[in-house]
């Protein structure tokens, strides 16, 4: 489980959060929504280690994450960032082959298909659409073998169809006990996907 307790965190003036709290289980999608600036990102930047807070703690599976060593987190969580910069021309498929074995999701054929990426893997990341490049990012976190997915902003660059094969990953995520939280500021037409929404404001 991701527990985030009572966290406190500011940018430099900036007190983004005083005492926030909220967890996610294995099994479940959670949304994260909240208007543009609110802390969406910050969230998922200190429950990914990539920040630390500075008071109350989040733990995962029990440990504090500043604890983890990056291996150790990597392990356990998955990230796709809200924005992944390709700017090295390398194919889709090298780009997924540059996950360490060890760390690889054993469903990639069907993430690949799922995410309509099977007709880009010979092409150049840097020469694919925005929305393609959005969804190679994804489907780099999905390839993942871990127990936690943290997505932030996936469908901003989606068409609706898109959307779907998406939410369809995910379910299928869930149904392997996979922990999600999903970030989007466009919410209401997604809320229904999910089994919870953490609203910030
Ligand atoms: N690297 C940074 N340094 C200082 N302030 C930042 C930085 N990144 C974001 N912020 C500020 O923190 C607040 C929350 O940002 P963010 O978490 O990206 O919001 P959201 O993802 O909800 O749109 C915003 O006011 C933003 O301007
Ligand atoms: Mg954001």
């Amino acid at each position: 489980m991701i527990e985030i307790k009572k966290i406190a965190f500011k940018r430099g003036e900036n007190q983004i959060f005083t005492s926030l709290s909220a967890r996610i289980k294995p099994g479940e999608a959670v949304l994260l929504s909240g208007p543009n600036g609110v802390g969406k990102t910050t969230l998922l930047q200190l429950v990914g280690g990539v920040l630390r807070v500075q008071s109350g703690e989040i733990l995962i599976n029990g440990m504090k994450v500043d604890e983890l060593s990056i291996k150790e987190q990597a392990s356990i969580r998955a990230v796709a960032p809200q924005k992944r910069n390709f700017s090295l021309a390398f194919t889709v498929e090298e780009v997924i082959n540059f996950l360490p074995k060890k760390l690889k999701a054993p469903n990639i054929d069907y993430i690949i298909d799922t995410l309509a990426l099977r007709a880009l893997m010979h092409r150049k990341v840097t020469e694919l659409s925005g929305g393609e490049q959005e969804r190679v990012s994804l489907a780099l976190a999905f390839c993942q073998r871990a127990e936690y997915y943290l997505l932030d902003e996936p469908f901003s660059a989606q068409d609706s169809k898109s959307i779907k094969n998406i939410i369809k990953v995910i379910k299928t995520l869930q149904k392997a006990d996979k922990g999600i939280l999903v970030i989007s500021h466009n919410q209401e037409a997604l809320a229904q996907y999910f089994d919870r929404e953490i609203k910030l404001s």
